[in-house]
């Protein structure tokens, strides 16, 4: 036990941690930015990788750029338990979403470590590379390299067309990272299938987050175990009418992108509404030529259209296609959807979840089961492997903000659960 703490963890340390690898990519809002391969995203992974070197935890990169330290296990052919989660942020986002799972992960090795513990089986904390999809509009990147959720030359055909709003491709942005030497020469989006892991390597991957919702919250609860996670379907949609002078075309002569993109936005918001439990988000809008004299010639736009049910989500996602290509036709404009991402809704593993339980009851602290809204990258981890997480609370539900927050304390006890959780399944 740490001492005078009574915890296995060691919390201080856990924060400072936390509180460093956020001021990384902090900007004047007190939002921190640290999209996909991005000089910030450079520095955090540099921390991480010191932060793994200084704690003899063996560190590494793999061909997709996910950051690895470990325990070996004595027995190195029985399959390892991974603890993760990420390091890139959305834009102007906050310190906790992602950065926590990792570091806690951090936490939870080292201090197995210095309690001369070594496990039968290997134990790996991994940081994967671009959860959040903030530069490229594309998500995931390292959990699906690693899983092999979609082939690694459909991913790497995938990595070469995702742009960023400056042209440059996910591939370039890859192989530049590539060239900063040492643990990132490993780096190589043309050799993705080597990052990729057989289900028989891993025995389960654990995932603790803040909850960016409100449920712990209202019940007064620190900590939670997250029973399943909602999956999400992604589609970029473009808009073409016809760009015209603002002062000389009537009203009733314009075919006017952005209006028709305005009764698009009202129809996917009522479609949502009345399914029963998706949620549907357009999050980006690009007008083009984007002048305030010129009318909008052409309008892209991103749907994100998340559920809980599969079912229930492609049945939203089909009625929103058919609500704007409708709206298209009665307009006169073309409209083009084009879904580029999609993942399954996962349930969390009774394995993983009986764990995390058993480490409520040890700590003697009420067993509160939540699902997730958000998407992680256990869900695509879900693919090859037994998974679970553990939620934190967040204060005010508030995520993807610079106020996003939780405690202290609340962080120590998540941390403490995860040891706790590490333990038995080890
Ligand atoms: C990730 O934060 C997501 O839910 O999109
Ligand atoms: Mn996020
Ligand atoms: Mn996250």
């Amino acid at each position: 036990m740490s001492e005078g703490t009574g915890l296995m963890i060691q919390a201080d340390r856990l924060w400072n941690d936390l509180m460093t690898l956020g001021k990384i990519g902090k900007g004047k809002d007190g939002g921190v930015t640290r999209t996909s391969f991005d000089s910030e995203d450079i520095k955090a992974r540099k921390f991480l990788l010191q932060l793994l070197k200084d704690a003899d935890l063996d560190p590494y990169m793999d061909e997709a750029g996910n950051i690895f330290g470990q325990i070996h296990g004595k027995n190195p052919n029985l399959p390892a338990i991974l603890i993760g989660s990420h390091i890139d942020t959305v834009h102007s986002g906050g310190r906790f979403d992602g950065a926590m799972g990792v570091l806690m992960g951090v936490e939870v090795l080292r201090s197995i470590k210095e309690k001369g513990i070594q496990p039968e089986r290997t134990v790996k904390v991994v940081s994967f590379t671009d959860e959040e999809g903030a530069r490229f509009d594309y998500a995931f990147v390292g959990s699906t390299a690693l899983s092999g959720a979609i082939s690694s030359d459909q991913l790497q055909k995938d990595l070469a067309t995702a742009l960023d709003q400056e042209g440059f491709s996910y591939l370039e942005a890859m192989k530049r990272a590539s060239m900063e030497g040492g643990y990132f020469s490993r780096i190589n989006p043309e050799e993705l299938g080597k990052a990729c892991v057989r289900k028989a390597e891993i025995k389960a991957y654990i995932e603790v987050h803040i909850e960016q919702g409100k449920v712990l919250e209202s019940r007064d609860l620190a900590v939670g175990v997250v029973s399943g996670i909602s999956g999400g379907h992604w589609a970029e949609v473009t808009i073409t009418g016809e760009a015209g002078h603002a002062g000389t075309i009537g009203m009733l002569e314009r075919k006017d992108a952005l209006t028709a993109v305005g009764e698009c936005l009202l129809a996917i918001e009522k479609i949502a509404r009345d399914s029963g439990g998706s949620v549907a988000t357009v999050g980006k809008v690009a007008v083009k030529p984007g002048s305030g004299n010129v009318i909008p010639g052409r309008v892209d736009f991103t749907l994100d259209v998340r559920d809980i049910s599969d079912e229930r989500r492609e049945l939203t996602v089909k009625k929103i296609n058919e609500a704007l290509r409708e709206i298209s036709a009665d307009r006169g404009v073309d409209c083009e959807i084009r879904p580029f991402q999609f993942i399954a809704s996962v349930m969390s593993s009774p394995l993983v979840v009986e764990a995390i339980k058993e480490a409520f009851i040890e700590l003697d602290y009420p067993i509160c089961e939540l699902p997730s809204g958000a998407a992680h990258d256990a869900m695509v981890m879900g693919g090859i492997t037994e998974i679970g997480m553990i939620f934190v609370r967040s204060r005010g539900g508030i995520s993807h903000h610079p106020d996003e927050w939780s405690s202290f304390e609340d962080v120590a006890l998540g941390c403490e659960v995860l040891y706790h959780t590490t333990m038995k399944l080890l």
